[in-house]
């Protein structure tokens, strides 16, 4: 749908604005009494959130992000769907699946109330998808903004053949420095390195911190994750819904310069903690059958 027709469809929500604003890509503007967010249609991507009386971003977006039709957009949170990292088949495909890079249908808008505003956004497969993914689905998406942001994906299967994803709400948060923040709450659980490019599972032992790269998927981990920043002096937490995989990733300093869409001292200022099921966590649906995943998260 054309700009003008979704700002002419959502002309009466009064918390929101349709815009085009950098590459010409649609943007949601959302302020209502509780929060403010700005979510990409290109992706269903969350770009930014920020609880009213909050001074700082709670999401991370890159300054040197493309912002480019069928470019994956850097911070915010990304969908990554119906793969998470390279395609295990097939090495030319995109990385992190295709829904990052397609255009989600705004449903509707709902208003509840002045806190509250709650965004339902949906893909089909269509020929590009197809061309990558041979399967039938619709997969939708519940942004609500207010005190909390809270997302959940819901994929369905909507053809006649089984079909394996895995999927994560790859959320980049902003920090005040990356030398003072602990992740908490996957003490204990189980890790594959992916720095390391290891094969098997280890324990982790207390909180987390940074000092180099540092890329690991955690397993069977239900339980929220608080982020802990003493430069800004606030926790963030992140509570998990049928996400049973978590993602934890700052680049470091190479890395972060291999990157085109990095400043060299982006890592400096962000760390992912991605809510997700990958690897033995992924999901099977079968024909007919839909899966919900989601995230809230509140300081
Ligand atoms: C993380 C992966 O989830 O995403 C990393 O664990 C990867 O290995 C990172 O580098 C960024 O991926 P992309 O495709 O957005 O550059």
């Amino acid at each position: 749908m054309k700009i003008e027709d979704l700002q002419e469809k959502f002309k009466n929500c009064t918390s929101v604005k349709i815009s085009a604003d950098a590459g010409d890509l649609p943007f949601i503007h959302v302020k209502n009494k509780s929060a403010s967010a700005q979510i990409c249609i290109q992706g269903a991507h969350v770009m930014h959130y920020q609880p009213e009386g909050e001074k700082k971003d709670i999401l991370w977006m890159c300054c040197n992000s493309y912002f480019e039709k069928g470019k994956p957009i850097r911070g915010g949170i990304p969908v990554c769907w119906p793969w998470f990292g390279p395609n295990m088949d097939a090495e030319n495909l995109p990385a992190h699946g295709f829904a990052r890079l397609m255009f989600w249908t705004l449903d509707s808008i709902q208003e509840p109330d002045e806190n509250c505003t709650i965004l339902h956004l949906s893909l089909n497969d269509n020929d590009f998808s197809r061309k990558l993914w041979n399967y039938s689905f619709h997969l939708e998406i519940e942004i609500q903004i207010g005190k909390t942001l809270a997302v959940q994906l819901i994929s369905k299967n909507t053809g006649d053949k089984s079909f394996l994803i895995t999927e994560a709400l790859h959320s980049y948060f902003n920090i005040g420095n990356i030398a003072n923040v602990a992740v908490k709450g996957l003490e204990s659980a189980l890790y594959l390195n992916k720095v390391e490019g290891a094969n098997s599972m280890i324990k982790q032992k207390g909180a987390i911190t940074f000092n180099a790269e540092f890329d690991s998927v955690f397993s069977q981990c239900k339980q929220p994750i608080h982020i802990v920043d003493t430069f800004f002096n606030r926790t963030i937490t992140v509570e998990k819904k049928n996400s049973n995989s978590t993602i934890v990733w700052n680049p470091w300093i190479a890395k972060s310069k291999r990157m085109p869409d990095f400043t060299p001292d982006s890592y400096l200022t962000m760390v992912c903690v991605e809510t997700a099921n990958v690897l033995s966590d992924a999901i099977k649906i079968e024909p007919g059958k839909e899966q919900s995943m989601g995230m809230i998260i509140h300081l």
